[in-house]
């Protein structure tokens, strides 16, 4: 059978377990001798215990766990020619040319990086007589499936990355637990929530947990928003609310794109209103626990699909990322979307903020 292996890259989400098993048994049920890479590319460069054969028993009771099992880094080595060189080497030794990358947008770039280089990776194998003349020739091409796990959801082209539900569930659940806390005695609560640059996480929870105020990078605070907070939440307690909560994203800015922190926020809240305030940094809360049934069924469909894409490649078949589209799997060319995401961050940077949620939104 063909050789396919799989791995987690970046940071981890929720349902990168689920996409793992799926990419696993979808595998062996297709005839591939399947390989799990442990520790995501460092794990590649080193080679050893961490590429190890999978078996449908390998991926049971894994389902409903969060984070990923194979382990995931950020690898310096991989950026280095030498360790790709010894990536390679490992894959081709084990007769892997089908790869399913699990990660963010800097991971699935990697790994096309690593594919438009794979002829000249082996040329140059043979050359030093790392591999064989036949093994040159059998493994002269290299497939590549994308799935996007990130809580994030910051990439262009699906509609949902592997883990946000679950980090929204999570986000939610807190939310919930600190109004109790908030009524009792009045206060207001900044939380903080991730996205890294993106303000999905910290915009549809706090719709779903009816927020009085989201600061989001996407739609940055007019000069003014001082006063509108201030105006609203005096408001609020006015018409005989108990608390008030304030959602953060990470990335928030304003529109000089100077950072919109908690810290800040707090500040403006108790210097105009004296109002009892604290801060909740959610942090790594977020990336943890167990999926959502969402999740678990996004990472089993997207896994499947991006085995059968491997499957149906022809040599000229490029990367491919695997998406969600409406409620449809779909395959979408690996690098378009990802230079549309690079696209999104420099809009951002550019401060052109219409353009970059433009270039969000659906294919
Ligand atoms: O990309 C996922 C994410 O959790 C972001 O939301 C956050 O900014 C970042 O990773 C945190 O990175 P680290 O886990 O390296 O602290």
């Amino acid at each position: 059978g063909k050789g396919l292996a799989v791995f987690t890259s970046g940071g981890d989400s929720q349902g990168m377990n689920a996409a793992v098993r799926s990419v696993v048994r979808m595998g062996i049920y297709l005839g591939c001798k399947v390989y799990f890479i442990r520790e995501g590319y460092q794990g590649m460069v080193d080679g050893g215990d961490n590429i190890e054969e999978a078996n449908w028993s390998s991926v049971s009771s894994i389902i409903h766990k969060g984070g990923t099992i194979i382990g995931s880094a950020r690898c310096m080595d991989f950026v280095q020619k030498e360790g790709r060189l010894k990536a390679a080497c490992n894959l081709v030794t084990r007769g892997i040319t089908n790869l399913v990358v699990i990660g963010g947008d800097g991971s699935l770039t990697g790994a096309n990086l690593f594919r438009q280089e794979w002829s000249d990776l082996l040329d140059e194998l043979l050359a030093n007589n790392r591999i064989t003349k036949d093994q040159r020739e059998k493994y002269k091409y290299l497939h590549i499936a994308g799935l996007v796990g990130s809580i994030d959801n910051d990439f262009c082209g699906t509609d949902m990355t592997i883990g946000t539900d679950s980090a929204l569930h999570r986000i939610i659940e807190a939310i919930d637990a600190i109004v109790s806390t908030a009524y009792s005695h009045q206060r207001t609560f900044i939380m903080e929530v991730m996205g890294r640059h993106c303000g999905y996480l910290a915009l549809v929870a706090a719709l779903s947990s009816e927020a009085d105020q989201v600061f989001i990078p996407e739609d940055p605070v007019p000069y003014n928003w001082v006063e509108k907070l201030c105006k609203r939440l005096q408001q609020e307690r006015k018409s005989g609310q108990r608390l008030n909560i304030i959602i953060v994203a990470e990335g928030a800015i304003d529109r000089e794109g100077k950072p919109i922190t908690a810290e800040l926020v707090k500040k403006v809240v108790v210097d105009n209103l004296q109002q009892d305030t604290r801060i909740t940094v959610l942090g790594h809360v977020q990336r943890g626990g167990s999926p959502s049934a969402f999740d678990r069924i996004l990472g089993c469909r997207m896994g499947a699909e991006a085995v059968m894409a491997l499957m149906e490649a022809t040599p000229a078949t490029e990367p491919c990322v695997v998406s969600l589209d409406g409620n449809q799997a779909v395959r979408l060319p690996l690098m378009e979307c990802v230079r549309r995401t690079k696209a999104v961050s420099q809009a951002m940077t550019d401060k052109n903020w219409e353009l970059a949620v433009q270039l969000r939104g659906r294919s």
